[in-house]
């Protein structure tokens, strides 16, 4: 039986198609194409094993692979299935971000809903969705409510991703005690063990792919595990007893996730993590906004200031209020303040149950300094580091995220400073159990502290966070989150600080998840005198253009007040950078060596163009085609100067304004670890 329909619902093209399979069809094949038919999903359930396989212009991209989960009680629901229907359906509709890289985001896919039964009559049933855009694949399952399975546990899902050959891969590993705070790898894929997502690949005839996952509400992380050759199985991160997922029927996974493009750059301008996420869940969102801040924050990684209460004391009434004043002057929205709260004295990474989040402490006037950064013009940021105390941390969460909102404090950055498997949940019975950062129990907490945070109009910052899966699309207060080596690692990695390639890693790849805060714009790069063998491996120029390269709606000025007041020139960018862009594009890219990336501004007819390289000095010329037709613009130039070198001269920067048009070829010099940062400014729009 084949049926069609097709309706148009406020804007919303849906077309319906309808298969119903023959009985007993326990092997059948059913294809779906992207809207522009370049890549193909095949649904195959072979002799009652589901699988499918991903081409892109005929070639595979993932060749068979198979689906479904084994459960630790009651029959698995990887097989002895057999198709019960098939519907079709298309989508094409534009909704708008309320802040991000891109204001409109175009959702324009082919979905193919299967449903599975028992082929021996059973009530066993699984349900399994794909959707195919023109940018990538996604799908994910529906266990529906069924005899027996009231309540579900996950003992391994199969879904496989068989990859087509020993592709270059960009990779960190999974389950290890820094959670996905590692230097990317590059190597072939079958160098790979148990990795995180996203991974991102390049095959041998120059297609990109990024595998990772959308939605990640209630469900474990999926790391990945290569099985065998160049096949990788999912890998739920587990609950200390092994069981990996919890849940009651009817019960949906997240989206696992392809992302497939034939230029690096078409990975990072793809928005399908957006579209596989659910719509905003926010009635009003007129409180959150995108912007940037400053904070007593870099001080403390340096070690010239301590968390801790005592002589060195860096959340300080006194301090405070100079930072306050310094973000005023200079037009940031918001003051940071980590060690402002009882509990970090000690070993406050084993002590995570010694926080408290309402209490400051007694050369910290919470209350007077939220009154005076509110008369000035800039909001407190608060901190909660948590040091994975999550149930000292829940007891404490309403009380918490009240006292922000009655002092107008409406961000906060959260912290999780815990290892690997080291998160205590104590059980019904008392028994204390450890539990992984990235398995469901934690998932569930973050979740948790999004909703708290929203019902009392707070935007989140999250340090040591569950990955990215775009969940700002529903919840658009989860603002931004580090969850890669950040700019700190250069304070005190010593060898493992970042090298001049790691930034141009990380937008291919802990990017595709969604914004991180990564706190550019360190100027003092060698902070001589402090931290020993540590020092930041960029030229100055490469610390403005990061602004741009690396998206986050709110993004830090990192180092202290005194270091921006003595360069005011190249502070200039860091001011007048936006963090929210009406639209983005990459101009060139090669992943690990290079990339430039040009935003519009959302608020005003301004583009800013951000380059960076590794270690090796690059020359590129970029079109300005981007711009209006006709339109006069002046280019604010920050660039390396001629002899700039991250390592021998790092602070060597030439800032020039050059007149530019659409039909300008842009010529950018970029040092050994350097970078070019552009403000393309509209002529009529005043130079602040
Ligand atoms: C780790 C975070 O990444 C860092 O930004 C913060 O300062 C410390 N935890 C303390 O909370």
């Amino acid at each position: 039986m084949l049926r069609m329909l097709s309706t148009l619902v406020g804007g919303l093209l849906v077309m319906i198609q309808s298969a119903q399979a023959a009985p007993n069809a326990a092997s059948a094949t059913v294809a779906v194409e992207s809207p522009d038919k370049t890549i193909e999903v095949v649904f195959e359930l072979r002799d009652g094993v589901p699988t499918y396989s991903v081409s892109r212009l005929g070639k595979p991209v993932v060749s068979s692979s198979t689906l479904g989960f084994r459960l630790r009680r009651g029959p698995a629901l990887d097989s002895d299935f057999e198709l019960a229907a098939s519907t079709e359906t298309s989508t094409d509709q534009t909704w708008t971000q309320p802040w991000g890289e891109q204001r409109l985001i175009r959702d324009h896919h082919n979905q193919l809903h299967i449903e599975l039964v028992d082929k021996s009559g059973s009530s066993r049933r699984l349900e399994i969705t794909f959707r195919v855009f023109n940018d990538g694949v996604g799908f994910r399952y529906h266990i529906p409510e069924q005899p027996g399975l009231d309540k579900v546990e996950i003992d391994d899902e199969v879904t496989e991703f068989a990859l087509t050959g020993d592709h270059r891969a960009w990779w960190i590993p999974a389950y290890e005690p820094n959670r996905y705070e590692y230097r990317y790898t590059d190597s072939p894929l079958s160098k790979t063990f148990k990795v995180h997502t996203p991974i991102t690949f390049e095959t041998a005839n120059r297609t990109y792919l990024s595998i990772h996952e959308a939605a990640l509400t209630d469900f474990a992380s999926m790391t990945l595990y290569r099985t065998q050759g160049t096949t990788y199985q999912a890998d739920l991160v587990p609950w200390s007893d092994g069981v990996r997922v919890r849940g009651t029927a009817p019960m949906t996974s997240p989206w696992r996730m392809i992302q497939i493009a034939d230029s690096p750059g078409g990975l990072i301008e793809s928005n399908l993590i957006l579209n596989l996420n659910e719509p905003c869940q926010l009635e009003d969102v007129s409180w959150i906004k995108p912007g940037k801040y400053v904070g007593i924050w870099w001080e403390m990684h340096l070690g010239k200031a301590t968390w801790g209460s005592g002589p060195k004391h860096g959340a300080t009434t006194e301090n405070t209020r100079k930072y306050i004043d310094f973000a005023a002057k200079h037009g940031f929205d918001g003051v940071l303040v980590e060690g402002w709260n009882i509990g970090w004295d000690g070993d406050w990474i084993a002590n995570g149950d010694k926080f408290r989040f309402a209490k400051p402490y007694p050369d910290y006037d919470l209350a007077g300094l939220a009154d005076y950064a509110r008369g000035r013009g800039v909001r407190l940021i608060g901190h909660h580091e948590t040091a994975g105390g999550i149930e000292n941390y829940e007891r404490q969460l309403d009380e918490a995220f009240a006292l922000c909102q009655k002092l107008g404090i409406r961000a906060v950055k959260s912290g999780y400073v815990a290892h690997g498997r080291n998160i205590k949940r104590t059980d019904e019975n008392g028994k204390v159990h450890l539990e992984w950062h990235h398995g469901q129990y934690m998932v569930r907490h973050y979740r948790k502290v999004i909703e708290t945070a929203a019902r009392h109009h707070v935007m989140l910052n999250v340090h040591e966070p569950i990955k990215a899966t775009g969940i700002r699309r529903t919840f658009p207060n989860m603002m931004t989150r580090e969850g890669a080596c950040g700019q700190e690692f250069n304070a005190w990695g010593g060898d493992l600080r970042n090298h001049p390639d790691h930034t141009t890693i990380l937008p291919f790849t802990r990017l595709l998840g969604g914004p991180m805060d990564f706190t550019p714009g360190i100027f003092d790069l060698l902070f001589e005198g402090y931290q020993g063998n540590n020092r930041v491996s960029t030229t100055l120029a490469k610390q403005l253009a990061l602004y741009v390269v690396l998206y986050s709606p709110l993004h830090m000025a990192a180092d202290l007040p005194e270091n921006y007041e003595a360069r005011p020139e190249p502070f200039q960018f860091i001011k007048d950078v936006p963090t929210d862009w009406e639209t983005t594009e990459v101009l060139n890219a090669c992943i690990g060596d290079y990339v430039t990336i040009a935003r519009k501004d959302r608020n005003s007819d301004d583009w800013y163009v951000g380059s960076i390289t590794d270690e090796h000095a690059r020359e590129h010329e970029v079109e300005l085609s981007f711009l209006d037709p006709g339109r006069a613009y002046v280019a604010e130039i920050y660039r390396d100067a001629d002899d700039a070198d991250w390592d021998t001269n790092p602070y060597a920067i030439t800032i020039e304004s050059n007149p530019v048009t659409a039909t300008t070829t842009l010529p950018l010099e970029l040092a050994p670890g350097g970078g070019t940062a552009v403000r393309i400014r509209a002529a009529g729009d005043s130079a602040q």
